[in-house]
């Protein structure tokens, strides 16, 4: 980490409730340490609920996704507005599981980083290479063009960057925190100096409380996007620890 103030996120997927949310979010608002920058990122029908429950506190509640449209006859889809209303900070985009089982495009996720600058969303941009990828030695090519076609370098000002290699999402096996950095410093380099300086990219796949503190010590890592951990207020809170 350098200067740039660290952020953690929580990934929930497709777990908790509404009726789940408000407890669970009331306990970890009320357990933030001051300094880093503590989200969570639930489904959509707990936003309602955990931005009551944060109410107060420093956590700050994003969306999993939302539509690039600003209505319209999408059904089944949800706008950068309708966060918004709700009282939503921000919305995680391109996540690779979006991208794998919905076919989520960098097009179609320029348009969706475009409407939620515009609306005023801060949004955590979500890139990796697939172990087939990394082998062949294409990552830094797939990381560039994940980079580069979503337009992220227009919307730095409300941008966080998540590298999570897709081969360490939810299998235990956590990139080696210099081969982490490496990937960090690559996805730096693509944005233009005053950005590169200030922009934070979080690690993510397969963060834990045990490997957290290596991680997060690498100069170029500013937090991490937790998926399982973040499930469990302990384990979340131990990596926000090590991020402090
Ligand atoms: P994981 O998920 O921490 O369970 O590997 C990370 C993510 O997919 O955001």
């Amino acid at each position: 980490m350098s200067g740039r103030r660290p952020f953690v996120a929580g990934n929930w997927k497709m777990h908790k409730t509404a009726g789940e949310t408000g407890p669970f979010v009331a306990d970890l608002a009320a357990r933030l340490p001051d300094g880093p920058e503590v989200a969570v990122c639930v489904p959509f029908t707990s936003l309602a609920e955990a931005v009551r429950a944060a109410a107060g506190s420093q956590l700050r509640v994003y969306a999993q996704n939302m539509h690039q449209a600003a209505q319209g006859a999408f059904t089944g889809e949800i706008s950068a507005a309708m966060l918004l209303d709700l009282g939503v900070h921000g919305v995680l985009l391109g996540h690779s599981e979006r991208r794998q089982y919905f076919g989520e495009t960098d097009a179609a996720l320029a348009e969706k980083l475009a409407a939620a600058d515009a609306a005023g969303l801060d949004v955590i941009l979500a890139v990796g290479e697939t172990e087939q990828q990394r082998e062949a030695g294409e990552t830094e090519q797939v990381l560039a063009r994940q980079i580069a076609d979503s337009g992220a370098a227009s919307h730095a000002a409300r941008l966080t960057i998540a590298y999570e290699p897709i081969w360490a999402i939810g299998t235990g096996r956590t990139a080696t925190p210099a081969l982490a950095e490496e990937a960090h410093r690559f996805i730096r380099g693509r944005f233009p100096a005053e950005i590169s300086e200030v922009i934070r990219i979080q690690y993510g796949g397969s963060m834990k409380p045990d490997n957290a503190p290596e991680l997060l010590a690498q100069p170029d890592i500013d937090g991490g996007l937790i998926g399982g951990a973040s499930l469990e207020a302990d384990a979340f809170l131990a990596i926000v620890a090590a991020a402090t």
